[in-house]
């Protein structure tokens, strides 16, 4: 299966002179799971503007399918899910802005109205599909915004800390809808703790914007000191299992944790 998306020597700089992604060549496969993380401050988000097409790069290309470097010509085959949720929810309600990805994209309005339904039952919109976006609570809104991308079914999900104003039981939602989905996953996040419940690969960004790592989940997730070079701190359970188990045996979720200590104690 060849790259989705596929990056050369990308660099921006923003109009202000911050440099906030540098030189960064990276392939995407499909159907890949990959996360990205990195440091507050460190471009990750840049980094999924550039790669959704959003941002003109100041150097190097991006393409995509293998067939263009043009994003617009395969906007229906992208998911980018803005860090901001207010980015997205425009419409005078909120089921306006999850019918709109569908109705932009020229889906039949009977297969949006269905996976419209579908989203917002599965996020816990149904209550609030006809109130204001701007009137939802922070969590509400990020809901809101997951739903207006998944629910027109793109091919690739580029997704920026879909996690951050969640509570656990839609946090738990959001990963089952993420790891359901049959195509390709990019998940832009600066919290450890779900990386390896969402991906096998790994790419860390540097506090200068460059790619400082790009390997296996375990190798990343295990490498403490790659880890803290960059800002980051390893998950909860390698930080627990370090020293005590191998590397390779290291728990990296933290139901793989309690399976090892029920089969341990048990
Ligand atoms: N519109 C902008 N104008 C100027 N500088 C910006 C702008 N947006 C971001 N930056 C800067 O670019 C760098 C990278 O920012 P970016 O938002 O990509 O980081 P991030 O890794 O997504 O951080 P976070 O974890 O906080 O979301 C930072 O130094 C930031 O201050
Ligand atoms: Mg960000």
């Amino acid at each position: 299966m060849g790259p989705v998306i596929e990056a050369r020597g990308l660099t921006h700089a923003y109009p202000d002179g911050t440099t906030a992604i540098q030189d960064v060549t990276v392939s995407i496969d499909e159907g890949e799971r990959v996360a990205v993380i990195g440091a507050n401050g460190s471009g990750k988000s840049t980094l999924q503007l550039a790669l959704g097409g959003l941002v003109e790069p100041t150097a190097g290309t991006v393409r995509y399918f293998d067939e263009t470097t043009d994003a617009e010509a395969v906007r229906d085959r992208l998911g980018v899910l803005l860090q901001d949720p207010d980015d997205y929810l425009f419409n005078t309600t909120v089921r306006e802005d999850l019918e709109y990805g569908p109705a932009q994209l020229g889906m039949s309005r009977e297969a949006a109205t269905q996976r419209v339904a579908h989203v917002a039952a599965e996020l816990g919109l149904d209550a609030l599909l006809d109130r204001p976006p701007f009137r939802l609570s922070g969590g509400e809104k990020q809901r809101a915004a997951v739903a207006s991308v998944l629910a027109f079914e793109p091919d690739v999900l580029l997704l920026d800390e879909p996690f951050g104003a969640v509570d656990a039981h839609y946090r738990d939602r959001i990963l089952k809808l993420v790891t359901d989905h049959e195509g390709t996953v990019v998940l832009f996040t600066p919290s450890l703790d779900v990386v390896a419940d969402v991906a096998d690969r790994v790419i860390v960004v540097g506090p200068d914007g460059s790619i400082a790592a790009d390997g296996s989940v375990r190798d990343v997730l295990t490498d403490s000191t790659l880890l803290q070079a960059n800002g980051l701190r390893p998950p909860a359970t390698v930080t627990l299992f370090e020293g005590i188990l191998d590397a390779d045996d290291v728990p990296l979720t933290v139901s793989d944790a309690r399976a090892y200590l029920l089969d341990e104690l048990g």
